[in-house]
């Protein structure tokens, strides 16, 4: 394992952005920017030991600067829709800056995924870089001053290993994830309709029009939702079910069927192509899966790449999207002086 330190760029301010480049023995690669704890690219080997870069990103800091689709970014301080950027704690009300139409998203108008995050690397046998940012109190709207670190590891099992924590000095609410576009074929190589996917959840959260959860959680048998055994994802993605013609393809959050270990195996993502394998671990309740349908080939991306709809899935663990408002939702507030505390392992092996 070594960990490598380069500048990827200058932010408007003139404040230096640098790009860790996280290496284990066996070649696996991986790239994270101090500008929005963004992964960068991750280089994987495939089924023959030829190397692929399976996330979507940008070549230089100046797309990520521009870009408004979170490649890679580091989400928070509420990963997903708030309804109405309000929300109710200890009987006050707050509000949210709003940044798509009426409610809140990924954080607001300046989330996580923009702003500058301080690197440290912690020097022990699994070399590990972390990132960490104070997010003031009343940014974005948010109670309490939150002090927030997260951890990149990247192991010789060829694991991506993201550690979560945070603390705040009010009551608030709290929900961070990463939000990589994964192609498990190459992240230029199309779209991911014939990927396979298995997503370990008997039910989802069902969505209004706006991708806002109800409140209502549905068993996803006979439905275009159950990914309970490894289906296509374009098996049924142009159904005329309403939730997903409301998603314009998949994008909801999965109510995960959790066990007794701490870490669950949550889903599994094949391209038979390369037989790149991702298999998702985590602590977390939910996984919003987002087939980026509002990819629209508007992002030049890394190497001059056009970026489709469709062309890469999410996975992004969480607590469930407007979980503060759906008192049925595990809550996501997080007290003063106790301590946020989630892992997600990402783990990539070939068939
Ligand atoms: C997803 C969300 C989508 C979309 C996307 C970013 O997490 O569920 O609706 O907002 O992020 O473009």
């Amino acid at each position: 394992m070594s960990i490598e330190k380069n500048l990827f760029g200058l932010l408007p301010n003139g404040k230096e952005v640098y790009i860790y480049t996280l290496k284990n023995n066996n070649g696996m690669e991986v790239k994270v920017s101090t500008y929005g704890g963004t992964i960068v690219s991750l280089l994987t080997s495939d089924k023959n030991g030829e190397f692929h870069d399976v996330v979507l990103g940008y070549d230089s800091l100046e797309g990520y600067l521009k870009g408004d689709k979170y490649f890679g970014a580091l989400v928070g301080r509420f990963a997903n829709r708030i309804q109405y950027g309000t929300f109710k704690l200890n009987d006050k009300e707050y509000k949210l800056a709003t940044n798509n139409g009426p409610n809140h998203l990924h954080g607001g108008i300046k989330g996580f995924d923009k702003v500058l995050w301080n690197a440290t690397l912690i020097e022990d046998k699994n070399n590990i870089l972390q990132l960490s940012y104070l997010s003031v109190d009343g940014e974005e709207g948010y109670p309490g001053n939150l002090n927030v670190n997260v951890k990149y590891i990247l192991t010789e099992d060829n694991s991506l290993e993201l550690h979560y924590e945070a603390t705040s000095d009010k009551d608030t609410i709290i929900n961070l994830t990463n939000h990589s576009y994964f192609n498990l074929c190459g992240h230029s190589s199309g779209d991911v309709l014939n990927h396979k996917i298995m997503i370990n959840a008997d039910k989802f959260t069902v969505n209004d029009k706006y991708s806002i959860p109800t409140g209502e959680i549905r068993n996803v048998d006979g439905t275009p939702m159950d990914f309970r055994t490894l289906t296509p994802i374009g098996a049924n993605i142009n159904s005329d079910y309403e939730q997903i013609t409301f998603g314009n393809g998949y994008d909801h959050n999965w109510v995960l069927n959790t066990t007794d270990s701490p870490l669950t195996k949550v889903a599994k993502a094949i391209c038979e192509h390369t037989g790149i394998s991702l298999d998702v671990y985590t602590t977390q309740p939910g996984v919003q899966f987002y087939t980026a349908n509002f990819l629209d080939g508007s992002d030049i991306g890394k190497d001059n790449a056009i970026y489709n709809m469709r062309n890469a899935f999410c996975l992004e663990t969480q607590y469930f999207p407007n979980s503060i408002n759906c008192s049925n939702f595990k809550s996501p507030i997080l007290k003063a002086g106790e301590k946020y505390d989630h892992k997600t392992i990402y783990k990539f092996s070939t068939i």
